[in-house]
């Protein structure tokens, strides 16, 4: 063979091929061939997701459990696993696109009303018509000095910062109407946004946006008063490259990865734009700032930084902190000169995002000690009140997003998101997201499994199936039992949708690093669970937790009900408070300082606490007073 010998790869039903190089790797060629394949474990072979089937040529690759040996006989293979040898033709079954379960538009805006226009209102980008004074020969002064001068007289800001690309436009843009010009400013550091001959109507909008492992969220915010026009939300694209963050990483660390997974964000958000401002009577250049949050992968990859040292012992971000830029200069069409500003981060895996939902928490301003938990694709903590504040990142995995349980799927349509067992039939009652048949269980969903299961004696403190209660939906096969909830007779997909001990194991480890590392900050200022007086819930899970499960399994600490708050989507809404009013947004900066990181990766306390908490609800029951006397009633 030739050194330059290279393989055609076909794709079907798309028809797109590609060339590559004899050893390549399936997947990789169907990502570089921008076709959608589900590589949530990164392509490792572990997660079972990146099955195809190949139609021509021989496929060199090696055994998995996830395809059976008549599935094999027929061409299915793992793309994951697959070196290419040979010229191939290869079918891609139908990936589904879901939309994110994050209510759209108009009918959350209404819903939430109240709580999200309860918010300071004190813009500092704004917009104002100047008339700039005209040269002459007694007034030889340049064209940069009388602008800079009728805006310090309108505006208070001394010394404004003019960028050079309104600079080279100034001559025209001045004299095309007579010297007046409208001005769009950042008061608080003092630049000029943007700039247009003539005088234009007040109008300035903003977009406040999250941008979360597993999802979009994108405000549309009239910055006058505050009011949320319209909110947009959608699936990260990155996920195909990778569930979760680490998987991220190590996709960012191959050749061209960093750009892959910054390329499909950026045409994402572009398009969630064009999406957003449909219908609306809104100039995209009266979209004048853009406020991010995000967890600081995310943040590096949305800005090209390469996120590889922060998991890499000793485990740093490149930046807590990203300059202010224009969307242009961060790729987003349509609003090119709008300043895009982010929420400062704190540390490797305590990003802006936290120091968002902090701010929204208003924990930060509170004697009471309070603690924040974001439950997302990882669990970030945060405990404290307005004299001290300590944060950790307990990597609880995506489990109750749908990583790593085999009929776990996220919250959106045909996701089970409420179950109860029936204590005498041991059947499952569920509730489905949507009008339509059960396609999987997403994270709330789980955690009542869990809960329930326990409760009503199907699985052990160590969550194994007790196997001697008569369990008719338990159906073992060589040992290997799997909990049916719903026969494949009655399933979206036409198979049982299940619970294996495979998958508790899973959640089991995650509820279990929730629970150590709140047990772990706390027990660093030496307190414990009970002297918490109030408790924040963010994230994904939402307000579907039922919180007496998430206690039941331990997961959360068994204080009084009453104490828990559910806040939503705090990222975005931290990120909407700063975009408003620069008091919040010099707030967050503060409060980005005040928390101390806890590395957990390294604490032994974190690792004792784990381990006890692989049971249960806990290994000692004294942690959860409620649920012993409610079992052993
Ligand atoms: Fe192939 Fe996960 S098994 S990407």
């Amino acid at each position: 063979m030739g050194e330059n010998k290279k393989y055609q790869v076909k794709f079907l039903p798309s028809g797109k091929s590609i060339k590559v190089s004899p050893g390549y790797k399936l997947h990789q060629a169907i990502l570089d061939c921008g076709l959608t394949i589900d590589t949530s474990c990164g392509g490792v072979g572990t997660c079972g997701r990146c099955r195809v089937r190949v139609l021509k040529g021989s496929a060199n690759t090696r055994k998995t459990k996830f395809i059976s040996e008549k599935d094999k006989k027929n061409g299915f293979v793992l793309a994951c696993l697959v070196k290419i040898n040979d010229d191939m033709e290869v079918e891609i079954p139908a990936q589904k696109e879901k939309k994110a379960k994050i209510a759209d538009g108009k009918d959350y805006v209404a819903a939430n009303k109240s709580e999200l226009i309860n918010v300071e209102v004190s813009p500092w980008i704004i917009k104002e018509n100047l008339i700039v004074e005209k040269p002459s020969l007694s007034l030889g002064t340049s064209d940069h000095y009388r602008l800079s001068k009728s805006i310090t007289e309108k505006t208070a800001i001394k010394d404004p910062d003019i960028p050079i690309h309104f600079i080279r436009r100034l001559p025209h843009d001045l004299r095309k109407k007579d010297w007046n010009i409208t001005v769009i400013m950042d008061k608080k550091n003092g630049v000029l946004i943007d700039l247009h001959s003539g005088h234009l109507g007040k109008k300035i909008y903003g977009i406040a946006l999250d941008i979360g492992t597993t999802s979009l969220v994108m405000y549309l915010v009239d910055l006058l008063s505050g009011e949320i026009i319209d909110i947009r939300s959608g699936y990260n694209p990155q996920i195909k490259y990778g569930e979760d963050i680490i998987n991220r990483i190590v996709y960012s660390n191959k050749r061209g990865g960093l750009s892959q997974l910054r390329g499909v964000l950026i045409d994402t958000l572009n398009k969630m734009i064009v999406e957003i401002l449909k219908g609306i009577d809104i100039n995209a250049r009266d979209i004048v700032s853009i406020m991010i949050a995000g967890n600081p992968t995310m943040m590096h990859l949305f800005y090209g930084v390469p996120p590889k040292y922060i998991r890499e012992d000793p485990y740093v971000t490149v930046a807590n902190k990203f300059s202010d830029s224009t969307a242009r200069e961060v790729g987003i069409k349509h609003l090119s000169n709008a300043r895009v500003y982010s929420l400062r981060g704190i540390a490797s895996y305590l990003g802006g995002d936290i120091t968002s939902g902090v701010l929204a928490s208003g924990m930060h301003k509170s004697e009471k000690l309070s603690l924040f938990i974001d439950l997302g694709t990882n669990g970030e903590l945060v405990v404290g009140n307005s004299d001290w504040m300590m944060g950790c990142s307990c990597s609880a995995g995506p489990a109750f997003e749908g990583g790593g349980v085999k009929c776990g799927i996220r919250a959106a349509d045909g996701a089970i998101e409420k179950i109860s067992v029936d204590q005498d039939s041991y059947s499952c009652n569920i509730d489905i997201i949507g009008d339509c048949k059960p396609e999987g269980i997403c994270g709330s969903g789980l955690i009542d499994l869990i809960g329930e299961m326990y409760l009503k004696g199907v699985i052990n403190r160590k969550g194994k199936f007790n196997q001697d209660i008569g369990n008719k939906y338990l159906k073992c096969v060589d040992k290997v039992c799997r909990y049916i909830l719903v026969p494949a007779t009655e399933s979206a997909t036409g198979k049982d949708i299940y619970i294996s001990e495979v998958d508790i194991d899973n959640l089991i480890r995650t509820k279990s690093a929730i629970y150590a590392g709140i047990r772990t900050l706390l027990e660093e200022v030496d307190l414990g669970t009970f002297d918490l007086e109030k408790v924040y819930i963010a994230g994904g899970l939402g307000k579907n937790l039922n919180i007496r499960n998430a206690i039941m399994i331990g997961m959360i600490p068994d204080i009084d009900i009453k104490k828990y708050n559910f806040l939503g989507n705090t990222s975005v809404k931290g990120a909407y408070q700063t975009l408003m009013s620069d008091n919040k947004y010099n707030e967050s900066i503060k409060l980005s300082e005040h928390i101390t990181y806890i590395e957990l990766s390294v604490s032994m306390k974190f690792m004792d606490r784990y381990v006890a908490g692989l049971f249960l609800p806990y290994t000692d029951m004294k942690d959860f007073p409620t649920v012993e006397e409610y079992i052993y009633k």
